[in-house]
């Protein structure tokens, strides 16, 4: 190989992460402004909040329910005792089925593929029947459902990186014939 021509460098965690959040918050930023009016938003994944507050931020006055195994978050990022739920999400999600959710937020990806393609077998169908129809989907983890409408990302964010759906309005039948 000519050493004259610098090599490309090696993708690091790090920059794993910067693509991450950076994806995180532009697509919450594009995506809030039009989501359905009425409906709560969902977290899933409550982690340090961080994603929690941006939610808030930009969704002044709209109730929003986060999930996790266990409270971790930054003490100023807390949600009220009445829409913080503990425990496994595909346990704890499952008295809120039809709950006619706005947005869903998913952010449970390990970045262990052998976790993470075990995540993807049930999430899907859980977000599906979270949402109104009209109402949309952020993920880390791709959703691969017949309800689920993928929309095109902001122009920052590669394909691939985080993803965006619409529950359709128009349902295909699902995977059970229901
Ligand atoms: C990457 S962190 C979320 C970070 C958060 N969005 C933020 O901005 O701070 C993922 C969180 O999802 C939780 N989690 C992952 N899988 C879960 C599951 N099956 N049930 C409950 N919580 C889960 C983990 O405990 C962890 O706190």
């Amino acid at each position: 190989m000519d050493s004259s021509v610098p090599s490309r460098p090696t993708r690091t965690r790090l920059d794993g992460l910067i693509g991450r959040l950076t994806a995180q918050r532009d697509i919450l930023d594009e995506v809030c402004p039009h989501i359905p009016a009425d409906g709560p938003v969902i977290e899933l994944g409550l982690g340090n909040g961080r994603t929690y507050d941006h939610l808030r931020s930009r969704l002044p006055g709209r109730r929003i329910i986060a999930f996790d195994r266990a409270l971790a978050a930054h003490r100023s990022s807390v949600p009220p005792e009445e829409d913080l739920v503990l425990g496994e999400i595909r346990e704890t999600t499952c008295s809120y089925a039809g709950t006619c959710a706005a947005l869903v937020h998913a952010d449970i990806g390990t970045g262990y593929a052998e976790i993470d393609d075990q995540t993807v077998q049930w999430l899907p169908d859980l977000v599906a029947r979270l949402l109104c129809p009209g109402g949309m989907a952020v993920s880390g983890l791709p959703l691969d459902h017949p309800w689920l409408e993928p929309l095109p990302l902001p122009d920052s964010v590669p394909v691939g990186r985080y993803f965006v759906y619409q529950l359709r309005t128009t349902r295909r039948p699902d995977r059970t014939g229901a």
